[in-house]
């Protein structure tokens, strides 16, 4: 007999790992810019309404898997119908991309944050800087060895003494740092415009791409088909409720989201004095307009420290639930030892991760339809294998073994009052609505179609 599962202490301990996974790089530079793009107000309602329907749903039903069968992805397919372990080996296969390379970026937060804690705020602020940082071949792999080094060593003391003694420092510290910066940027002067252009619904730019593009950031920003919530689920114990812990998983994402556009769009208009352009600077917005902004702004160095080590955590509560997914898939089907597949991972990690950052110097002429060794992984995990996984997962919950195995799970507390809703979205709603966005996304990749 293998050692017992290790579990979250209750309720509070598996919540705040939950949102820390689900609270990331995503929340805090994606979701802002979306919103900008996508009509402001009229985004973020349909984000709500999708959070609290199709989002909940699928929450539910892999933290229900994972419980129900007390094991990570593979197992936890295998054990409830032996055919379909195949769902299982996809789902895992995404969380091993994504972890290098979500780790090279968590890398370069940790170097602005160190700039503008060391004083270096100007330096940041420099046209060119971010862009001759990343091509080094040496000082971005040393960051991100840093940030790797950390998750491995957090991952290494195991769920609760690690993971969840992690999460319950870092994530309250990082909703205090967001009000903080939120409160403070709404503040500036100028900044009041870019509060309203954030909320006020523009419904002239409300279109189907709004709800696909809305759809693909929550499944990304809540975790999903990666095996990360299944994961999560097989440490949580039995008498804690489901579906009121998913409730309160959603609500904190969605809030530390929203929080972030109240941090970021209004400084990005004071600063550029209105200029909607700024904002769709995409992945540039964080690293090249906003130590910008910073620098610029009254005490805007200590406000840029703060802002890089919100992010940091942010990063690094992500990163760690990547990490112990691939660390318990190979526990669980190996019984190899915790500790040596945590340097197994750790290892396989830095050389993919090396390969990512190499992708923006030195290697940079190594890419397939115009996109860098990131862009690459990114596109693969995001766009095709996470939709493939969660239509699977629907397909398979909806019509194999039918949703009431599930919500049979989540009733073991007390009752599950919104299983009509779990059942309609599980069957036919989810698996429509992700057909679509895999359709969307991967033209929009190949350049057929511009989302
Ligand atoms: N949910 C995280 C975010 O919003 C992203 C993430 C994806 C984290 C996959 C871990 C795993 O940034």
């Amino acid at each position: 007999m293998s050692e017992k599962r290790s579990q979250f202490t209750g309720k509070i301990g598996f919540v705040l790992a939950a949102a820390g996974s689900a609270v990331g790089l995503g929340n805090i530079w994606r979701f802002p810019y979306l919103a900008a793009k996508y009509g402001g107000g009229i985004f973020l309602l349909v984000y709500i309404i999708l959070a609290v329907t199709f989002g909940f749903a699928l929450m539910c039903a892999e933290i229900a898997i994972g419980r129900k069968t007390g094991q990570s992805a593979i197992g936890a397919f295998k054990a409830l119908d032996k055919r379909f372990s195949f769902i299982g080996v996809l789902a895992s296969v995404v969380p091993m991309i994504i972890l290098p390379y979500y780790s090279v970026i968590g890398g370069w937060v940790t170097k602005y944050f160190a700039d503008f804690t060391f004083g270096y705020a100007g330096l940041a602020a420099q046209d060119g800087y971010f862009e001759t940082f990343i091509a080094k071949p040496f000082e971005p792999i040393v960051w991100f060895s840093v940030f790797i080094g950390l998750t491995a060593l957090i991952v290494l003391f195991g769920v609760e003494k690690g993971i969840e003694k992690v999460s319950k420092i870092m994530m309250p510290i990082l909703v205090v740092l967001t009000l903080f910066v939120a409160i403070y940027a709404m503040f500036m002067p100028g900044a009041m415009d870019g509060v309203i252009y954030y909320l006020k619904p523009d419904f002239s730019k409300f279109s189907a791409t709004t709800v696909l593009a809305a759809m693909g950031q929550l499944f990304y920003s809540m975790s999903l088909a990666m095996g990360i919530m299944i994961t999560y689920g097989s440490y949580m114990k039995k008498d804690v409720s489901l579906e009121g812990s998913v409730r309160n998983i959603e609500i904190f994402d969605t809030c530390i989201a929203f929080l972030a556009g109240l941090m970021i769009i209004p400084s990005v208009f004071a600063f550029s004095g209105g200029d909607e352009a700024a904002l769709g600077k995409g992945p540039g917005l964080m690293f090249i307009t906003l130590p910008k902004v910073f620098d610029s702004m009254p005490g805007g160095s200590i406000i840029g420290a703060v802002f890089f080590l919100l992010v940091f955590f942010a990063a690094l509560t992500s990163s760690i639930s990547l990490m112990e997914t691939v660390v318990s898939i190979i526990t669980d089907k190996t019984k190899l030892n915790r500790k040596v597949t945590c340097l197994l991972v750790f290892l396989g990690s830095v050389l993919l991760g090396i390969c990512s950052s190499l992708g923006f110097g030195v290697w940079s002429n190594v890419s397939l339809f115009n996109m860098t060794i990131l862009d690459m992984s990114d596109f693969l995990s995001n766009s095709v294998l996470m939709p493939v996984v969660a239509l699977l997962t629907c397909i398979f919950v909806g019509f194999i073994i039918k949703p009431k195995a599930l919500s049979d799970e989540i009733e073991i507390t007390g009752k599950f009052k919104a299983k009509k809703m779990f059942n309609v979205i599980i069957k036919y709603i989810a698996p429509v609505c992700i057909i679509l966005i895999l359709i969307s996304s991967v033209l929009d990749a190949l350049g057929i179609m511009k989302i």
